[in-house]
């Protein structure tokens, strides 16, 4: 069976190499998730996504887990979900969250992974955790890099190559060690065409949407890149992707960001919550990595690989060529786009 093949292909060795437990991974029986989640129990959920509910639970073994239940599942789709989910499971790096296993009985379809102890992103910048601050700069510049080279490893070296198509805070989980692990990759193609959620209609969350994904729909490495840009804004300046400003306008975070990097404000753009303890050049450079991410133009963007490039500080030049042509650039073409927040529409497309 190609699944036992991929188990014992040794895929997970590096893995092992850097300290971390290779987890097996195998088939759960629905039985044995019911009674890790106390039966799916509403104490138990960590959250709900586009494809379903995701609930915290514990193997006989004492290790934790969480378990993706995604919603209804079309018959069409049940020959798919398996080979999809091998596919996936194969995808093994320090910064991807790999899959545990998975259920598929009946007509219910279940993810398991490991339990990220530190949450999400997105809990420490807007959530449950955000008061607390664990978030110091150098632990932010790690998660920057590591996200990066997660994605960058989905673009450029897994096989088939993958397109996240949803890259935003909620999806860069924190272990034990605050070490970043891109979570929910590949999973756009779960979505059976047609089903109605927010996030599907393009697959892609509100915020982080490239401006050509979300009017044509049109999928590539470059719409991460562009979605990469914006949750480095936000990991940099703890704003979210949107930020009301009334009830029914909500601005861009780019929109905020340009204005004050090209007049060389980066002070005004790190997150007030650091307390102005960070290191002042990489601030910038992720500020300036960040909006050329973001650019409008597809073309303009830099791939993945040139980002991680960017963020180590390994291309300084490129950098101060951003800073110096392609900042003004954007200001200059942003500043003939009127009017700059946007008004929400009912399926909140830009
Ligand atoms: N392995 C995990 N460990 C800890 N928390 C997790 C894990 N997987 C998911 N979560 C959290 O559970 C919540 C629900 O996740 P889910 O992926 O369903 O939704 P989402 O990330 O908000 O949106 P999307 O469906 O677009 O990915 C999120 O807050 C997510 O960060
Ligand atoms: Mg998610």
């Amino acid at each position: 069976m190609a699944f036992c093949s991929m188990i014992c292909c040794g895929k997970g060795v590096d893995r092992k190499e850097k300290g971390k437990q290779q987890p097996t991974w195998r088939i759960f029986s629905l039985k044995e998730l019911h009674s890790a989640t106390n039966n799916f129990n509403y104490d138990n959920k960590l959250g709900e996504g586009g494809f379903g509910s995701v609930y915290w639970g514990q193997l006989w073994d004492g290790s934790q887990i969480a378990v993706k239940r995604l919603k209804v599942w079309s018959n069409k789709a049940e020959v798919q979900f398996s080979v999809e989910v091998e596919i996936l499971a194969r995808v093994r790096h320090k910064n991807l969250l790999s899959l545990r296993g998975y259920c598929a009985e009946g007509q219910e379809r279940l993810i398991v992974y490991d339990y990220m102890p530190n949450l999400s992103l997105l809990s420490h910048l807007h959530g449950h955790h955000s008061s607390e601050c664990h978030l110091d700069w150098s632990r932010r510049m790690n998660i920057a890099i590591g996200s990066a080279e997660g994605i960058a490893y989905l673009h450029h070296h897994s096989t088939p190559h993958i397109i996240h198509r949803d890259i935003k805070a909620s999806n860069v989980l924190l272990d034990s060690d605050f070490q970043p692990q891109v979570s929910d990759f590949g999973f756009a193609k779960f979505i059976p065409d047609g089903a109605t959620h927010v996030t599907t209609r393009v697959k892609g969350t509100l915020g982080y949407l490239a401006p050509e994904y979300a009017m044509l729909g049109k999928a590539s490495e470059s719409c991460d890149v562009y979605s990469f840009g914006i949750l480095l804004l936000e990991l940099a300046s703890g704003k979210k992707p949107l930020e009301k400003l009334s009830p029914t306008v909500k601005r861009p975070i780019a929109e905020w960001a340009l204005p004050l990097a090209s007049e060389g404000k980066f002070s005004e753009l790190a997150d007030p919550r650091l307390n102005g303890k960070y290191v002042e050049e990489e601030l910038k450079r992720v500020v300036l990595v960040a909006l050329v991410c973001a650019d409008a133009q597809p073309e303009k963007r830099p791939t993945i690989l040139e980002v991680v490039k960017l963020l180590k500080g390994e291309s300084k030049e490129k950098l101060s060529e951003l800073e110096n042509s392609d900042l003004r650039a954007q200001t200059q073409l942003r500043k003939r786009r009127i009017p700059n927040p946007v008004k929400e529409t009912e399926h909140g497309s830009p």
